[in-house]
């Protein structure tokens, strides 16, 4: 019952609308209560008129008029309120859609590390639909269902209390019947619903993974468990299907026999002169009338039974509450320096501890590189300058501003990056570098992508900067996508610069073509370089060696490889004396 009360809730915006709609049904149900009782007045007038001749022949007409002009009235408010329902209800779904959407926005980056997006889409639109449809008909079909109830077995009271009563019977073992079938159909629902969408989040990743799909030769595995699961989907709407015919023929074989009894029982009645036959018109009328509402309760029941098993998944989600936020007092960031400081910082990814007791300067302006083996750390430590998570215990300053008191909104706007994966847009070149400065000039972006190196590669495609680039930038090549994602941070032209492997895609030359172009970037910019490859981080002025999480070793390039250590080990290994050494003046 919550989740119905959390959509009532929810579309309490539109209550204006929503009460002229349920005005209107109910006006509509009112009509066509007035209709059996106008016919049982032409019945009586015909009869009066059959018996002794009496002028009544005007009335009768006037009441045929009177049938016409009710029925067209009700025909007209019901085209009204069809309309305003499909009005409140493209109100409603714009209203959820960018509620989840703002959510989805807000929330911690975490929150998507263990989330399917396809499930995620899934359970949108799932949500999205049966709500809409739960308010759509709950307000242009419900109450006005449960008032031809109630009216009619008032009405059929006023001439038989024995009618009446059946029906004040039958009406709530109806509704019981109904509410246990919806209950353990609802049952199968969430198990329906989890099915799906553990079924789309997967065509979603095999979709977006294509590529390794089928160079493992896993496009027979994923289809057939795609089928075994759409099975099982099968299986669990077959049972529901049965429950529901179960139930169906006991609840219509109940309706039905009370209906007939009705018959019989007002049939007998007329014949001995107890009602009129205008009084039978009117039982035979009221028995169809209430049969209608009886059988939609087990529709409304229904769909109140998949708003619920459809809204949960869509409530948990706009539930949720984002952890990294503005705090209320948070100040705008003012970058003057450029001086990053991380002090023991300690953070686990759920429990999995990833940087213990981290604590270093980067100088203001300087560009430092973050070294170490693969997992050490070291995209982490970009992850949390970003906040995209939060350290569990220590602080991370910025010139002596605490990035957690500072808002989100002015943290990005001083830190532009290129992660390790590269991330792209579907869109043109143009609109991918544009993203890091919207408001710049075709010029600006033009010379982002010299620096960047790509500017020979764009410039030759036929449609140029309009050129569109796929999903991810799939139709490009890895280091197009590098050397794209390099333009669109060179364009936003911040004070703070991390590079997370930013030329690991390119061979020697383009990096070091690139590496040209950033050292102009880097100057008068705090950088952080991530890099495996020591090509990359030559000319840095501090080395920091992460290992397993911890800082192994930290100091100027000439100062490391003094000491002997790891860093000197992976200059070793990686036979690159020449490229750095002499620059530092060493001598091996
Ligand atoms: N989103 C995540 N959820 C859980 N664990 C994570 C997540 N991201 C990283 N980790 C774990 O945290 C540790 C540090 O990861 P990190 O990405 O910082 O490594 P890295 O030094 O950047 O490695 P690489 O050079 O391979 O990019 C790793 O053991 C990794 O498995
Ligand atoms: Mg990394």
């Amino acid at each position: 019952m919550s989740v119905l009360l959390k959509i009532l809730v929810i579309t309490k915006n539109f209550w204006k609308l929503y009460l002229l709609c349920l005005t209107l049904v109910l006006a509509v149900s009112v009509f066509n209560l007035v209709q059996p009782l106008i016919i049982k007045h032409i019945v009586d007038l015909v009869t009066v008129y059959l018996s002794d001749r009496n002028p009544v022949f005007e009335q009768i007409l006037w009441f045929f008029a009177l049938m016409i002009a009710v029925e067209l009235l009700a025909l007209w408010v019901t085209v009204i309120n069809g309309y305003l329902g499909d009005v409140l209800a493209e109100k409603i779904e714009i209203f959820l859609m960018s509620k989840f959407y703002e959510k989805v926005l807000a929330l911690d980056v975490s929150y998507f590390d263990n989330e399917s997006k396809g499930a995620l889409i899934n359970q949108l639109k799932r949500g999205i639909w049966n709500i809409t449809s739960f308010v759509n008909e709950f307000s242009s079909y419900f109450l006005g269902l449960l008032l031809t109830i109630v009216l009619t077995i008032v009405l059929l009271a006023t001439y038989s209390s024995l009618l009446a009563l059946l029906f004040m019977i039958l009406v709530p073992v109806y509704v019981l019947l109904n509410y246990k079938a919806s209950q353990k159909w609802l049952q199968k629902q969430e198990q329906i619903n989890n099915l799906e969408d553990s079924l789309f989040g997967r065509i979603v990743e095999v979709i977006n993974s294509i590529r390794l799909v089928k160079a493992s030769a896993q496009v027979n595995t994923e289809y057939n468990q795609f089928l075994s699961k759409r099975w099982q989907v099968k299986e669990l709407r077959l049972k529901q299907s049965q429950i529901y015919y179960q139930f169906d023929w006991f609840k219509k074989l109940s309706l039905n026999s009370v209906i007939i009894f009705v018959y019989i029982y007002a049939l007998y009645n007329t014949y001995k002169g107890v009602f009129t036959i205008a009084e039978f018109v009117l039982f035979a009328q009221l028995a169809q009338q209430i049969k209608i509402p009886l059988t939609s309760v087990s529709y409304v029941f229904t769909l109140s039974q998949s708003a619920i098993a459809g809204a949960k998944s869509y409530f948990e989600i706009v539930n949720q509450q984002p952890t990294i936020t503005d705090l209320p007092q948070a100040k705008e960031l003012r970058v003057t320096e450029g001086e990053i400081r991380f002090a023991n910082v300690t953070f686990a990814y759920n429990k999995k501890l990833a940087l213990d007791q981290v604590s270093f300067v980067v100088k203001p302006k300087s560009k430092v590189a973050i070294v170490g083996e693969s997992g050490a750390g070291k995209s982490t430590i970009a992850n949390l300058l970003l906040r995209f998570y939060q350290p569990d215990a220590g602080a991370i300053y910025i010139d002596g501003q605490n990035i957690q008191e500072v808002t989100l909104e002015s943290l990005y706007k001083q830190i532009a990056v290129v992660f390790q994966d590269t991330e792209l847009f579907s869109g043109t070149i143009l609109e991918n570098i544009l993203y890091g400065k919207p408001e710049a000039t075709l010029e600006e972006v033009k010379y982002a992508a010299r620096m960047a190196n790509v500017a020979d590669f764009v410039e030759q495609l036929p449609e140029g900067y309009n050129t569109l680039i796929g999903e991810r930038g799939v139709q490009l090549s890895g280091g197009q996508k590098q050397r794209l994602a390099i333009a669109r941070a060179i364009i936003s032209n911040k004070p703070i610069l991390i590079l997370d492997e930013a030329t690991s895609a390119l061979d020697s030359k383009t990096e070091k073509e690139i590496q040209k172009s950033l050292e102009v970037l880097m100057q008068n910019k705090t950088t952080l370089i991530i890099a495996h490859r020591l090509a990359t981080i030559k000319n840095v002025d501090y080395i920091i060696v992460l290992k397993d999480g911890k800082i192994l070793e930290e100091g100027t390039p000439a100062e490391l490889y003094q000491r002997n250590g790891f860093y000197t080990q992976l200059v070793k290994l990686q036979s690159l004396q020449e490229a750095i050494l002499p620059e530092k003046g060493l001598v091996i």
